[in-house]
């Protein structure tokens, strides 16, 4: 029986609802194949904050680097909100993701068929959607230096700075391209090659890297086409590979495609541990909020952190048999009619979270 452990960062808002249905999944999992994840409850964000007076306590940060993989659940809420604070919880996650080298935020977006009438967009549009946004995260104008703010004579001012590396680039390119050859061989390369020279860089790269990728089809895409494609002709993308900011605006765009921002997971992934094959320390978390409207209401849909925890299985366990037993049941679950209220239209039919990660943990355990 294989011993895993799993660090947890349950966070604020609705992150400690979705986390324990996660949990409810994975001790399905355990049951079913054999395994125990034994987890290690940390504390982000606003709640380390509340606690600790600190967003990330280093300690944490290396006892989770320390796990064989991380869970996170949201942070951020109104009660830490003000832009005259000087300590945030969201800077608690961005230390995490920077400490632990985690480059790579992959987002993949797929229809569940039956959800196609929980999306806005046309169901001839969305249909057969399969997309994997692959978000470069540790750089660019997230962590450039300066970021300040000052006053002058006329007024205040701030400036944040954007640079990227060559380095940052191939590495998460390079990333990309290797996933473009386990999917349909597509890869579309987003800038803004028009007006920013990091820009340029990167596309240059990207170039030079492609040389060594003939059997992918590779494009560029300037980010404000690239806004438009999404909601116009979603269909036509297979991997799509952008810069840090570039990439947390398209991914909320393309979670509509998907019907709910609640379905979808993420993986944050680093460099690959030498020797074992292929795993990879990693962070898992919902690319959805706290949504702290709805907090504490057991209304929230478990499936992006559920799925998320499902990532965390293959990415860095390397149990791709229970990673796809934890993705049929939620396909089954949902094809069931199990449905959260943020995919229902009238809210009576809504499952609560519980019930809809009992739907998913009871399949699991089916299977
Ligand atoms: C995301 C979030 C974060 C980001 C915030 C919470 C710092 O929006 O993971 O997409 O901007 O990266
Ligand atoms: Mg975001």
């Amino acid at each position: 029986m294989a011993e895993f452990t799993v660090a947890r960062f349950a966070g604020d808002g609705v992150g400690p609802e979705v986390m324990a249905e996660a949990d409810k999944v994975l001790s399905a999992v355990g049951g079913a194949f054999g395994h125990r994840f034994r987890a290690i409850d940390l504390l982000l964000g606003g709640a380390a904050i509340d606690r600790y007076g600190v967003p990330l306590r280093g300690e944490d940060a290396a006892a989770a680097a320390a796990a064989d993989a991380i869970l996170l659940g949201a942070v951020g809420g109104p009660a830490w909100d003000s832009p005259t604070r000087a300590v945030r919880p969201e800077q608690g996650l961005l230390a995490l993701r920077k400490r632990l080298g985690l480059y790579a935020n992959l987002r993949p977006v797929a229809l569940l068929s039956p959800l196609v009438d929980a999306s806005p967009l046309k169901g001839a549009l969305v249909e057969g959607v399969d997309l994997l946004v692959v978000r470069e995260l540790t750089g660019g104008i997230y962590f450039g230096r300066p970021s300040r703010r000052w006053r002058e004579r006329r007024g205040r001012a701030a400036v944040d700075t954007l640079v990227y590396r060559e380095h940052e680039i191939v590495r998460v390119v390079r990333l990309a391209f290797d996933l473009a050859r386990t999917r349909r061989r597509r890869l579309a390369s987003i800038d803004k090659a028009n007006v920013l020279e990091s820009s340029r860089l990167w596309r240059t790269v990207v170039s030079e890297i492609a040389a060594d990728y003939p059997d992918v089809d590779l494009e560029h895409v300037l980010v404000d086409a690239m806004a438009m494609h999404l909601v116009r002709n979603p269909a036509r993308f297979d991997v799509v590979v952008t810069e840090n900011m570039f990439g947390d605006i398209l991914t909320d765009e393309a979670s509509v495609i998907a019907g709910s921002i609640g379905l979808l997971p993420s993986a944050s992934l680093g460099a690959a541990h030498a020797g074992a094959n292929g795993r990879r320390l990693g962070l898992y978390e919902p690319i959805h909020g706290s949504a702290p409207d709805i907090a504490g209401q057991n209304r929230a849909n478990p499936i992006g952190m559920i799925l998320s925890a499902a990532l965390l299985l293959r990415w860095s366990l390397g149990l791709e048999r229970e990673a796809v037993a934890v993705e049929t049941a939620v396909a089954d679950a949902v094809a069931a009619g199990a449905l959260t209220a943020d995919l229902v239209t009238v809210d009576h039919h809504a499952l609560s979270t519980s019930a809809m990660g009992d739907a998913v943990a009871g399949r699991v355990q089916a299977a």
